[in-house]
């Protein structure tokens, strides 16, 4: 058996509390309250319609039986009668047929029915107590985490969750965050050997696609517009989209790979294609020293 103490149930001093104050506790209640309320007047006007009926003309207990066939109004009326789905539900019975309840006992003229709650209540009650032992060996007599551990192992997923999730979005690049950084180069080079070369060229001297190397873009030049040329395609000019297939961070690191291919003169360069671009806010940081390298 562990105890819970609420001490214990606090393990860390800085945890934000959680729950309600007890305003806002209060303010439940009564609604609660108010809502149980509103139904008992519900059932309780119900009843005393039923009541001032009953005394207006009784229903008679039992039907006066009318002997001969049936003829078709009497078997349509009694299809008619057919009890709908709530009362099967509950399994409820017609007040005509409750002489067929009585159980043959009385005490100060008071009759009793024999009237059994329905089957899938029962089975749901007896489900609740086997639940209930379930809990109890699994919590109290098992190893089941109390409360307090719960919580623990909460706070301590959630502060995995929450280094993930940072290390993640440290990898996350786009358009608009890119920046030129030598030290992607070679593992850019990498991606580029193994998915653009096809078309691009070993060097990126261009053959089925254009020229890499040259100062003439066909949809930009600056790092933010190769970002999203690869990112997204060109796909009515044979140029495919590379999202799906490469992360953010390879697309950024063949993307720094290009850019470092500016002005490197490879062999058999495809003739220049699309507008010069000339970037004035950015001087070259790619160095000569980062290309030599690679
Ligand atoms: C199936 C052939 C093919 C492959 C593979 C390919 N490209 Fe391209 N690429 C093209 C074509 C064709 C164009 C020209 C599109 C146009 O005419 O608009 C192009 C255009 C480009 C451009 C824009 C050039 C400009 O002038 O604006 C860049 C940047 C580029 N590709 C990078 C890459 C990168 C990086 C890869 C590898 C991840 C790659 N491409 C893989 C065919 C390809």
């Amino acid at each position: 058996m562990k105890k819970i103490s609420l001490i214990s149930a606090t393990p860390l001093a800085d945890a934000p509390t959680i729950g309600l104050t007890s305003t806002e506790l209060l303010i439940a209640a009564l609604f609660v309250f108010a809502l149980v309320a509103l139904l008992a007047t519900f059932i309780m006007l119900k009843a005393l319609k039923v009541m001032i009926k009953e005394g207006d003309k009784p229903m008679p207990l039992v039907k006066e039986h009318q002997p001969g066939p049936l003829d078709y109004l009497e078997w349509a009326k009694l299809k008619k009668a057919k009890p709908n789905v709530w009362s099967k539900l509950l399994s409820l019975k017609p007040i005509e047929e409750e002489q067929t309840l009585l159980i043959p006992h009385a005490y100060d003229g008071i009759h009793e029915l024999n009237n059994p709650v329905p089957k899938w209540f029962s089975i749901l009650f007896y489900a609740t107590i086997i639940f209930a032992g379930g809990y109890l060996y699994y919590y109290h007599i098992g190893n089941g985490p109390m409360q307090d551990q719960e919580y623990v192992a909460e706070i301590e997923k959630a502060a995995k969750d929450k280094r993930a999730f940072l290390a993640n979005a440290a990898e996350k690049f786009d358009e608009n965050s890119i920046k030129l950084d030598g030290s992607m180069i070679a593992n850019g080079k990498a991606v580029f050997m193994t998915n653009c070369v096809a078309c691009h060229g070993d060097q990126g001297q261009g053959t089925v696609g254009p020229n890499l190397t040259d100062e003439f873009w066909l949809h930009g030049g600056s790092i933010s517009d190769i970002f999203k040329t690869v990112k997204y395609g060109v796909s009515a000019k044979g140029m495919a989209s590379w999202e799906k297939n490469l992360s953010s961070k390879n697309i950024a690191e063949v993307v720094n790979y290009i850019m470092s291919l500016k002005g490197s003169k490879p062999a058999n360069p495809k003739a220049p294609q699309g507008e010069k671009y000339e970037d004035k806010s950015v001087k070259d940081t790619v160095t000569n020293e980062s290309i030599a390298k690679n």
